[in-house]
């Protein structure tokens, strides 16, 4: 779908299928309060036509409330978007995301006149929100289906009076919008992508062909001999009974100047192709869907991948950890102690709890860079759905200005973030009587929090560190009209963009 902006309009760029928007107001008439539609911005004849329509009356231009009509040729969807004070970006998102599944099947072009919604000076903000919504609602994953998913529009208009010359600020607004789309795509992907076709392997060589197209952005990879040589053994624990080798990606963003000023960020990615638990086994209905355990991951190099696209003036790494958690004769056993890279050993007595144990030595590789933040993104406890929901992240950091800046960065593109303490007896609960650490607390209670405790002490030097648990919003995020109903979601991906390009 071709996605363009037609200015100085004069006539529809299109007869096919032109939306214009509607709002509503309250009116009090003495006692008695009702709706009524505000059109004030039509056209003449589409007024004319709409009032000439007995059923018009019941018309009120309420969210997603629609009427269609036909003007000469031209075919009209006049589109409910409420209260013109209410609408803000995100109601724009959703009115975008439910008014493009409307109209997809039918239509070969749609013209979409923007103007009545566009306050000020903003209209390459609406664009860049309005297509950066059509791009995440068109998704499919579909790659496995003999019958691919429908999407008949070939070219989408946004008709403007506004001049030409407001082109170049549109343009790019279109294009941050493409890049948010395809990053956004892509980490869904790798997401819903079944742990048969998507092992650590075929996942680091996915990720080294995407970058290749990144401007300043270079690959490495750790293999199980780089990482025994690194005494990361907590993470090889955890691929001990593996078919494939696990891989530790490596990725940095350089900006073209590079002074001692430069901020450099460091987001690490909890990626577990597929978890069973391991020797402390998931029954078979928790099983399912863990495919999905790499989506910590897949977020941070969204985001990674965003935000490099746009040649940001701050210095990015990105760590991700890989392999499946499974099991064989060799699957690291309950009640061992392995020592992980910073020298700390820990007594794993429940292979379940292995993501932290992954990103522990992560955290510790990616300290070692000297990075101004860290920020990891995992889908690590099943409680962080209990508290959260598939609608909140769950945050938790060691820095109150670093949570600031990212709940900040959540707010600004409209997604949710709360943050949950790191106390001292959570910290206490992770030590082992005969180890430092032990990877599950003594109840199941605060089960969110106390991964992060657990998380803390692989944290040296003081680096500010945030930890983001999206097991709850990584997926099935249906109460979002741009998200798919089931599979990755690719919540959080804006957020940790914005951060990075802001920094
Ligand atoms: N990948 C899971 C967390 C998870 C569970 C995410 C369900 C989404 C839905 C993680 O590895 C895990 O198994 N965590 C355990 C920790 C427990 C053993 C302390 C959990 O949440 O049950
Ligand atoms: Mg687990
Ligand atoms: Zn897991």
């Amino acid at each position: 779908m071709d996605i363009s902006v037609h200015y100085n309009a004069t006539e529809h760029a299109t007869n096919d299928l032109v939306v214009l928007p509607a709002f509503t107001k309250k009116v009090t008439k003495g006692k008695k309060s009702t709706n009524e539609v505000v059109n004030s911005h039509w056209p003449k004849v589409v007024k004319e036509n709409f009032n000439s329509i007995a059923a018009s009356k019941h018309y009120k231009g309420n969210t997603g409330e629609h009427f269609i009509l036909h003007v000469g040729d031209t075919t009209v969807l006049l589109w409910g978007m409420g209260e013109k004070s209410k609408l803000d970006n995100e109601a724009i998102r959703r009115s975008a995301a439910n008014l493009f599944k409307h109209v997809k099947d039918h239509h070969d072009e749609v013209s979409f006149v923007i103007d009545s919604i566009v306050k000020g000076n903003k209209l390459p903000e609406m664009l860049e929100v309005f297509t950066e919504s059509l791009l995440m609602t068109g998704y499919a994953y579909d790659k496995y289906m003999s019958k691919k998913a429908t999407n008949k529009i070939k070219s989408w208009y946004f008709e403007t009076k506004e001049k030409k010359s407001k082109a170049k600020a549109c343009d790019k607004a279109l294009a941050q919008a493409h890049i948010i789309g395809e990053s956004v795509a892509f980490a869904r992907d790798l997401v819903n992508d079944p742990p048969n076709h998507l092992d650590s392997v075929a996942y680091a060589k996915l990720i080294e062909k995407d970058v290749k197209s990144i401007k300043r952005v270079k690959y490495k990879h750790l293999g199980r001999a780089e990482m025994k040589k690194e005494k990361m053994n907590l993470f090889l624990s955890v691929n001990a009974a593996s078919a494939h080798e696990a891989r530790l990606v490596h990725l940095t963003y350089t900006p073209a100047k590079v002074t001692k000023n430069t901020k450099h960020i460091c987001f690490v990615g909890k990626g577990l192709t597929f978890d069973t638990g391991g020797l402390s086994l998931k029954p078979s209905g928790s099983m399912v869907n863990m495919k999905f355990d790499m989506a910590g991951s897949a977020t941070v190099y969204g985001a990674f991948r965003a935000a490099a696209l746009q040649q940001p003036n701050v210095k990015i790494t990105c760590i991700l950890g890989m392999t499946d958690n499974a099991v064989s004769a060799d699957a690291t056993m309950p009640d061992s102690i392995v020592t992980g890279r910073n020298g700390m050993s820990v007594e794993i007595l429940n292979t379940d709890a292995e993501g932290r144990l992954v990103l522990a030595d992560c955290l510790d590789y990616a300290c070692d860079l000297k990075p101004d933040c860290i920020i990891d993104s995992a889908t690590l406890t099943g409680a962080c759905l209990v508290a959260l929901g598939t609608e909140v992240c769950g945050l938790m950091t060691n820095d109150s200005k670093l949570g600031a800046k990212i709940k900040k960065s959540a707010d600004t593109v409209n997604e949710y973030v709360w943050e949950l303490p790191i106390i001292d007896e959570w910290r206490n609960d992770m030590k082992s009587p005969i180890a430092d650490l032990k990877n599950i607390g003594g109840t199941r209670f605060a089960g969110t929090p106390k991964a992060a405790a657990f998380l803390e002490n692989f944290i040296k030097n003081d680096i500010s560190w945030a930890h983001l648990d999206i097991a709850g919003v990584g997926d099935s995020s249906g109460h979002l009209p741009y998200c798919p109903k089931k599979g990755a979601s690719g919540q959080m991906i804006r957020t940790l963009t914005h951060f990075a390009t802001n920094s």
